[in-house]
């Protein structure tokens, strides 16, 4: 990360999250600490998104979106973590250190989008004198304002029509991907005579474009090569588009092309993306998340399509998380979101979204056509491939519910099927659960309440958990900055494996009334210290049974257990 932690600190503190948020999105106030409103992430009637003044802290009980006030700014402004933080900085008057890597960035970047920005203009300006590429389009059904909501254009035919009209900027031209290199010092135009599809990301920048033949030739499409602005793992083409149509994007149906992209808009379904000529990848999905809760896979309905479906599930297997869902719809064989939108209209093919399958019913389905259900060896057969990609799911609420649907169709006990290594694990270590929800309870507290850090006696005993080293940290950070937030607090874990647990912790209800949370609290931290002394007593008895104790050990033990009694 380029930019340094203290920074994002100072700038955290700086920020007040409920002015933040009620300049998008007025709050109500509840009381002197909380503020409530309609939650801009999900559609709903009630209000119950929440606003933690205190806490820096937003929350929504309906859909589960929360996060300090860059996080607010990722979902809702749809900026990246750099981006967000300089946002914030902005507003509180405070200059972005910067490193060499932001800077050289800065320099280079904005030149090559207005550099694509005007061949894209260029391009426009050339289909409007060019008969065949209009009459092309016309024949396609494609309106002027369609294609000039998707900047749509034509490159003439000619090896040098971007050399001539960008005279000074062939290096930059090769740069973004628009000249190849023949020869030493030799360049041509990428793109002849094809129809062009500007290709932006979410921001609206031009990064590069697709081009498609007119006629008959090869390749069919041809997209703009990786370039420092285009990477084609990302991004994902008509996002911009749907998210300058649409406020809030219910749901995102993922296509194969540019020209499905914007037949469906075309006709009123202006909420389809494309990846452009490679499979979904896991970031394309990631990304999309940001912006929706539900995504559709849209395929053709042959084989081709059934396989590219399952290609799709195996990489959107690992990423299904409690609350987002993804769908799978297939199309007529012989279809494409195009043709069949053109044929049967609005109506016809968004009744075909709602009857999109569940992720768990093609996953269900595709599986059972591999194996015979009605004897005990097929569905042992079911079992064993189901379990290897349930497994991959992230613990959760959709794990469950995969296990058991997988119980029930194979009318097998799910327990056989869970990792042997969870249940090696229980047996050995059956007294673990107590103190880890002890511990969970103390840092749960502490997250939200970070000032209750100042009845705790230090120094603490060692706990043998994870919770113990972020404990720690925890109480390092409230020592270093007492006033800090549970907002400002969680940015210590961001890009780390605990992050979302604490992220959870933070926004739990944890229904302790006000007054009693310090008793509470309190109580907690003795409970927490009598089980690491009566784990650290069993480990020196556990030790005495089988080689003597040295005398501190002895002193150690005998003290240790007169303190415990004496808690007791
Ligand atoms: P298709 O061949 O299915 O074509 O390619 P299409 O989208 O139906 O196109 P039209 O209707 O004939 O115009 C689907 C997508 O695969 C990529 C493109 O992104 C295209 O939109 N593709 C296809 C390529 O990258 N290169 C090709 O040669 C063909
Ligand atoms: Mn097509």
């Amino acid at each position: 990360m380029a930019i340094p932690r203290e920074f994002i600190q100072e700038v955290l503190t700086r920020i007040d999250i409920v002015e933040l948020i009620d300049a998008r999105v007025p709050l109500q106030k509840k009381s002197a600490q909380n503020f409530f409103a309609c939650c801009p992430f999900h559609t709903e009637k009630s209000a119950s998104f929440s606003v933690s003044h205190s806490k820096q802290f937003y929350h929504c009980f309906g859909c589960g979106a929360h996060g300090n006030a860059i996080d607010f700014l990722m979902q809702y402004d749809r900026l990246n973590f750099p981006e967000a933080v300089e946002a914030l900085a902005k507003t509180a008057g405070l200059e972005v250190p910067h490193t060499e890597t932001h800077a050289t960035k800065k320099t280079i970047a904005p030149d090559l989008y207005t550099l694509l920005e005007k061949i894209a203009g260029f391009y426009q300006q050339t289909l409007r004198k060019h008969l065949p590429a209009i009459d092309y389009l016309k024949k396609r059904g494609l309106t002027g304002e369609i294609a000039k909501t998707f900047g749509i254009g034509y490159a003439p035919n000619g090896w040098d029509n971007l050399l001539k009209a960008f005279t000074a900027s062939r290096q930059h031209l090769h740069e973004v991907g628009m000249l190849i290199q023949k020869e030493d010092q030799h360049y041509h135009d990428r793109f002849r005579d094809r129809i062009m599809f500007p290709i932006r990301d979410r921001r609206g920048r031009i990064i590069g474009f697709g081009g498609r033949v007119i006629h008959q030739g090869e390749p069919k499409y041809l997209n703009s090569p990786e370039t420092p602005l285009f990477h084609k793992g990302r991004e994902l083409y008509g996002l911009y588009e749907a998210q300058q149509a649409n406020r809030t994007l219910k749901y995102i149906l993922i296509v194969e092309g540019y020209m499905d992209v914007i037949a469906l808009f075309q006709h009123g379904v202006t909420y389809a993306v494309a990846t452009m000529g490679t499979a979904t990848t896991a970031n394309h999905i990631q990304r999309l998340f940001r912006y929706t809760n539900e995504i559709i896979f849209c395929f053709d309905g042959d084989n081709a399509g059934r396989t590219a479906a399952w290609r799709a599930l195996q990489t959107a297997f690992p990423l299904a998380q409690d609350g987002k869902q993804m769908r799978f719809m297939f199309l007529p064989d012989g279809d494409d979101p195009d043709s069949f939108i053109r044929r049967q209209g609005r109506e016809t093919f968004e009744t075909k979204i709602q009857e999109a399958q569940t992720l768990s019913q093609f996953f269900f389905h595709a599986l059972s056509t591999q194996v015979d259900l009605s004897h005990l060896d097929g569905r042992a057969h079911l079992a064993k491939l189901a379990m290897e990609h349930i497994q991959q799911l992230p613990e959760g609420i959709f794990k469950t519910f995969m296990l058991d649907e997988l119980a029930k169709r194979t009318r097998i006990n799910t327990t056989q099927f869970q990792p042997k290594k969870t249940q090696q694990k229980n047996i050995l270590q059956p007294t673990q659960s107590r103190p880890t929800t002890q511990l969970r309870r103390v840092i749960m507290l502490l997250l939200q309440q970070p000032t209750l850090a100042q009845h705790i006696q230090l120094p603490l005993p060692d706990f043998d958990q994870r919770g113990g080293d972020i404990l720690k940290t925890l109480l390092d950070r409230i020592q270093s900055n007492p006033k800090i937030t549970t907002g400002a607090l969680l940015e210590q874990w961001r890009d780390q494996t605990d992050y979302a647990s604490l992220v959870k912790l933070a926004a739990t209800e944890h229904m302790i009334p006000e007054e009693g949370i310090e008793e509470e609290f309190k109580g907690a931290i003795s409970r927490l210290r009598l089980q690491s002394q009566k784990q650290h007593i069993s480990k020196l008895l556990a030790k005495a049974a089988t080689t003597p104790l040295t005398g501190d050990e002895k002193s150690a033990l005998q003290t240790l257990i007169s303190e415990s009694q004496g808690e007791q």
